[in-house]
């Protein structure tokens, strides 16, 4: 088991990275100071684990369930409001712990939930998706949909304990794993050129789930997000290179409804538009260009939009998402493979001549 710690000013927590710690949840007790701990998982995960993490922590708490439908539609205010009856039924008090045990829906419901429920309690994620795990686990972002947007509800409110077991993921669909690398790869394009090296030799052994090269790459993201976020716990600054591809992948996932493409499908395709833009803008090689696109094609991952997307498309939808700032929209960019910087000065032709070469003309 690995052990890394996410260092922020005011409180600093583990992240437990290893295999069959469903098992081992005895590492939690330090983290519960109640007396009750309150599993919210959702119908898939909650009949594939629950049973586990709840004998595991039954020896030191009561232990509660709270199980939620499955699906991005239920991210939203109903069913944070279904948790609180719920709750308040048991009844839970501010000693109460909640384990968010599922991928990144569950952990942004549940993380919001903590955040909100008497002014804050302790959580713990046990994320159970290769997404959850090298992402939506760690840096305390946690909210929920509203319906004139996605995430337009949170708060940012740090666990106090994450821990990602990598056996969970022999369960997960092999889409939902694939989809997962894209997140993987994008720290290695943003920040860690070895990792990325290492992740050209090893990137088929990902996909077929190889335990110890998938605790390897969890592990070393899970290092690349927390150092990210150590230094700009709020996004102000530096924290934006995490959303490397995914002004054009919100772009896609808008215009898709957030239907039918998974979210990962989505950044993976946008990764391979922004590094196209970088080579068009003159600050990264052809041939390094060419790298990102071959890793994300061996991972069977999209490399273009779909196809019937027009210029426009990703126009309107880019100029409304967050990272629009006084009227431009900012683009995460590389400057070599590992090194990721922002933009807000640009020329406009090189943005639509970087579209155009991905749309049917
Ligand atoms: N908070 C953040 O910083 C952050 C970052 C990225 C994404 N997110 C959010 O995360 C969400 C997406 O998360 P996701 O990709 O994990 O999707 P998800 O939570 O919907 O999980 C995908 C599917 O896999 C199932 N599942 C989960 N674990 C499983 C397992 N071990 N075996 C079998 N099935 C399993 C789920 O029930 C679901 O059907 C989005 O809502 C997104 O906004 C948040
Ligand atoms: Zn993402």
């Amino acid at each position: 088991m690995k052990k890394i710690e996410v260092n922020l000013s005011d409180r600093h927590y583990p992240i437990y990275v290893g295999r069959g710690l469903l098992e081992r949840l005895d590492l939690l007790q330090p983290h519960i100071v109640g007396t009750t701990a309150v599993i919210i998982s959702n119908e898939t995960v909650a009949p594939l684990f629950a049973k586990t993490v709840a004998e595991s922590i039954a020896r030191f708490v009561k232990v509660e369930q709270c199980i939620l439908p499955d699906g991005e539609v239920y991210k939203d205010l109903r069913t944070v409001k279904s948790i609180f009856d719920q709750m308040l039924a048991i009844p839970c008090d501010r000693k109460t712990t909640v384990i968010a045990l599922g991928g990144g829906v569950v952990g942004d419901i549940s993380g919001f939930a903590a955040a909100c429920y008497q002014r804050g309690i302790p959580y713990i994620h046990v994320p159970t998706t290769l997404l959850a795990q090298v992402d939506s686990s760690i840096g305390g972002k946690t909210g929920v949909n509203h319906p004139l947007g996605k995430n337009m509800i949170g708060a940012i409110y740090q666990p106090k304990c994450v821990v990602a077991d990598v056996d969970t993921l022999n369960s997960l669909p092999k889409r939902e794993l694939v989809a997962g690398l894209a997140e993987v790869i994008k720290y290695g394009l943003i920040r860690d050129p070895d990792f990325f090296d290492w992740l050209e030799k090893n990137i088929e052994s990902l996909a077929s789930r190889d335990p110890d090269c998938l605790e390897y790459a969890i592990e070393r993201s899970c290092l690349n997000k927390a150092r990210v976020v150590e230094l700009d716990e709020r996004e102000t600054g530096i924290r934006a290179i995490l959303n490397f591809g995914h002004t054009f992948g919100h772009a896609i996932e808008n215009n898709l409804g957030y239907a039918d493409w998974l979210h990962g499908e989505a950044v993976a395709a946008g990764m391979v538009i922004a590094t196209e833009f970088s080579r068009r803008l003159e600050m990264l090689s052809a041939d390094d260009s060419a790298r990102v696109k071959r890793i994300v094609q061996r991972c069977g991952l999209p490399e273009f939009p779909p196809a019937w997307m027009t210029e426009q498309d990703f126009m309107r939808a880019m100029a409304v998402d967050k990272k629009v700032d006084a009227g431009k929209i900012r683009f995460v960019v590389l400057e070599d493979i590992g090194k990721a910087t922002v933009i807000d000065q640009y020329p406009q032709a090189v943005l639509q001549q970087t579209l155009a070469a991905f749309l049917p003309s």
